[in-house]
């Protein structure tokens, strides 16, 4: 089975959003539909690969087989992250999680009595750099979303957080990144930069996740 070529691998992939409560009604999230992170896990499945996907608040369906935990705040993708990440192969962190949580979570509706209102934000930790720290880690892919100087950044993130790779999109360009359909990854290793060009997210997925296991051979063949 030449295409079935991750069998004897378990990816753990993070996808979505996270969402942070202000009060009971009201939360902080972003635009991410999960729509990325879905299709590396569809393509990993595939590819033969045992997979878990960690998904935070989505509209769409998780692929047939893959299995599904769902999350709603970074905390809680935190949590299942560091619980599945030690037996996996590979991690792969394509949510978009939220980099600070409301400090003081409202436990009733707030009224809006005030003309100007302050709330608190604490920073979350940060799930792939923790997976990174593990004792036992997985071969590990982090995803950049950059509005400007992409590579710089990208680079940055690939060697403060530990990633083996790092897949970066400028999402500042119309028709990809964040909800559509369509992306353009470019992916960052150590010594490597390549292209994955802009197309359907699913053909995209493909590329990437047949990328990753390269690297991550070449990584256990040495
Ligand atoms: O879901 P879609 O609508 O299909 O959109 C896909 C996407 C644009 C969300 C996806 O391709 C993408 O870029 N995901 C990462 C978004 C992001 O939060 O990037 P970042 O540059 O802020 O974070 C860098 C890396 O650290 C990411 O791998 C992120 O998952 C991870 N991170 C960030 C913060 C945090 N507290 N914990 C993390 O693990």
């Amino acid at each position: 089975f030449a295409d079935k070529y991750l069998q004897n691998q378990h990816w753990v992939i993070t996808a979505g959003p996270t969402r942070e409560a202000i009060d009971p009604v009201r939360y902080i999230s972003n635009h991410s539909s999960g729509k990325m992170g879905y299709a590396i896990a569809h393509a990993a499945l595939r590819a033969g690969a045992k997979v878990t996907l960690i998904s935070g608040p989505v509209d769409i369906a998780a692929p047939t087989g893959c299995e599904l935990i769902q999350v709603i705040s970074a905390e809680q993708m935190h949590k299942q992250a560091l619980t599945y990440a030690p037996q996996a192969t590979t991690f792969v962190a394509c949510a978009a999680v939220a980099d600070y949580r409301v400090a003081d979570i409202a436990s009733e509706k707030i009224k809006k009595d005030s003309d100007v209102m302050q709330i608190s934000l604490i920073k979350n930790h940060d799930i792939v750099a923790d997976v990174a720290q593990l004792a036992q880690k997985p071969f590990i892919v982090g995803f950049a979303a950059e509005t400007q100087n992409v590579e710089q950044y990208a680079r940055g993130k690939l060697m403060r957080k530990n990633l083996d790779l790092i897949a970066a999109n400028d999402v500042a360009k119309a028709g990809q990144g964040f909800n559509s359909n369509d992306n353009a990854l470019t992916v960052f290793s150590a010594i490597d930069k390549i292209e994955i060009p802009l197309a359907n997210k699913h053909i995209v997925a493909k590329q990437l996740v047949s990328l990753i296991n390269q690297h991550y051979l070449l990584k256990h063949t040495r």
